[in-house]
């Protein structure tokens, strides 16, 4: 079923509101929940959803209060929140055994000898970790900048599985500093979350998972090693949508939520003159300066806040957002029509924030990280320095405040995520840092056979935190690995 491209009006996810504020504290409650969605048009998917809907609802924090979101879990699998680009205590991150299980309670039968580390792997039998049923408070303090966030589940072994039926949302923070600035606001302020998706022929997601139930035995079939893909993009849940535009400039918050896929995004027409992208932040908030980009190379779990010019475009224009890394149906993402000309106070200020460099001279020692497939249990996964994730074993004990450099070096395509702290690329192999590594970032995309060196400088928690691959099969496939701060 593959619905006319460009012909549903890009939703908007809905902004949350908190159910109550204290001086220090908004508070949130979000249901975790089986509901039948409306993806292509006419037929129903069912999808778990934060509040029901993909993608979950937007929430909205201010830096510096706390938020605190209480999820309460009705479906029928365990799950694990992150707020992923947070910079959150440890007992709040969603580390993947820190379950949260169904309201009604959870039997995960008997492990399947099969697949992916198929002996007991069964998180609940081998590995209890911080367990809760059915309710659950995840405090943020957000003693953060502003920033374009993104929460998501995390569930040992399952979370590909469990993001792909629609556990997603976007989280923003805002703070002084940005609010500031004459950046498009409101109605032009738009998050994108884009990925993509297969459907059976009754509208039903198509996941490949080896366990249909997403109770014990984690992966994907043989063919999908490398990641699920599918065949129809979707920008805020919907396939290739259409949005009307001023002739004005835009703000786009752009999210790579997909599990596998990377994307070259680009404008068709271009603008004629000047660059159709201006970039003013990444994952961890507004560049120093804003970079003109004739295209955004966006990784899973990559964030790259744009500002479009469509005062650029006569009236009436349509504006194709491509993506140059596919072909056919995945070779397009979605369309904005022009409409009117209207006024703009909007403007790109030449100088956007202040950010604080990681002196890589500094750096008290280098550690490395090599992202390759390997042997995970006896089968064929992906692992992190040859080993598969154990998250009892903790592979580095950073000291607070030190800066290290981290060396990623991939097999094949990897982006690699860090929790708890933000990082700045130093290199990529022997040049320095990449077109799309400007900033604060969190999520790195390392291409096949190289290396990229990041500074890194772990502040504030104590605890144990992750990185891994966010290619989510890969994940899902053993290659994480569990740092303890110290
Ligand atoms: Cu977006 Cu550890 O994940
Ligand atoms: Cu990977």
């Amino acid at each position: 079923p593959t619905p006319r491209p460009y012909a549903v009006p890009l939703p908007v996810p809905a902004v949350k509101k908190p159910l109550r504020s204290d001086a220090t504290t908004d508070y949130y409650e979000i249901v975790q929940r089986v509901a039948d969605a409306e993806i292509l048009p006419g037929l129903t998917t069912p999808i778990l959803g934060y509040d029901g809907t993909f993608p979950g609802p937007t929430l909205v924090s201010r830096s510096g209060r706390r938020t605190v979101v209480r999820h309460r879990n009705t479906l029928p699998v365990p799950t694990v929140v992150h707020l992923h680009g947070g910079h959150t205590p440890p007992e709040h991150d969603g580390y993947p055994i820190d379950l949260l299980l169904p309201v009604g309670g959870w039997n995960p039968g008997a492990a399947h000898r099969s697949g992916h580390g198929g002996q007991d792997m069964s998180p609940m039998a081998s590995m209890p970790g911080d367990v809760r049923k059915g309710v659950r408070d995840y405090a943020y303090p957000f003693h953060q900048r502003a920033a374009t966030l993104w929460y998501h589940d995390h569930r040992m072994d399952f979370t590909g599985a469990q993001v792909y039926r629609g556990l997603a949302g976007f989280h923003l923070v805002h703070d002084d500093e940005e609010q500031a600035l004459p950046l498009p606001s409101g109605e032009r302020d738009v998050p994108l979350m884009i990925c993509d998706r297969s459907f059976e022929e009754n509208g039903a997601f198509r996941y490949p998972a080896l366990d249909r139930e997403l109770r014990s035995t984690p992966g994907v079939t043989s063919a999908y090693m490398e990641g699920v893909v599918g065949d129809v993009i979707l920008v805020n849940g919907a396939p290739w949508p259409v949005l009307e535009v001023a002739a004005a400039r835009y703000r786009f918050r752009i999210l790579n939520a997909s599990n596998a896929r990377r994307y070259r995004l680009a404008l068709d027409p271009g603008p004629g003159e000047g660059a159709p992208f201006v970039q003013i932040g990444g994952d961890g908030g507004l560049l120093e300066h804003p970079v003109d980009q004739d295209a955004i190379v966006a990784a899973p779990a990559e964030r790259f806040d744009v500002v479009v010019d469509f005062s650029a475009y006569r009236p009436g224009t349509l504006v194709t957002m491509v993506n140059q890394l596919g072909s056919g149906p995945t070779a397009r993402v979605m369309r904005f029509r022009v409409t009117h000309r209207v006024r703009d106070d909007s403007a790109i200020p030449s100088r956007l924030s202040r950010i604080e460099k990681h002196d890589p001279a500094r750096a008290v020692r280098t550690r490395e990280w090599r992202f390759a497939k390997g042997d995970v249990h006896g089968e064929r996964g992906w692992t992190i320095n040859g080993r598969p994730f154990d998250p009892r074993r903790m592979d580095a004990r950073p000291r607070l405040g030190d800066i290290e450099i981290w060396r990623f070096q991939a097999d094949l395509h990897h982006p690699v995520h860090v929790h708890l702290d933000p990082f700045q690329v130093v290199r990529r192999g022997n040049r320095g840092p990449g077109q799309y590594d400007a900033g604060w970032k969190d999520t790195v995309d390392l291409r096949p056979t190289e290396y990229v060196d990041v500074a890194v400088r772990f502040t504030d928690y104590r605890g144990p935190y992750l990185l891994h691959c966010h290619n989510l099969e890969h994940e899902d496939m053993a290659m994480m690995a569990a740092f303890a701060t110290t």
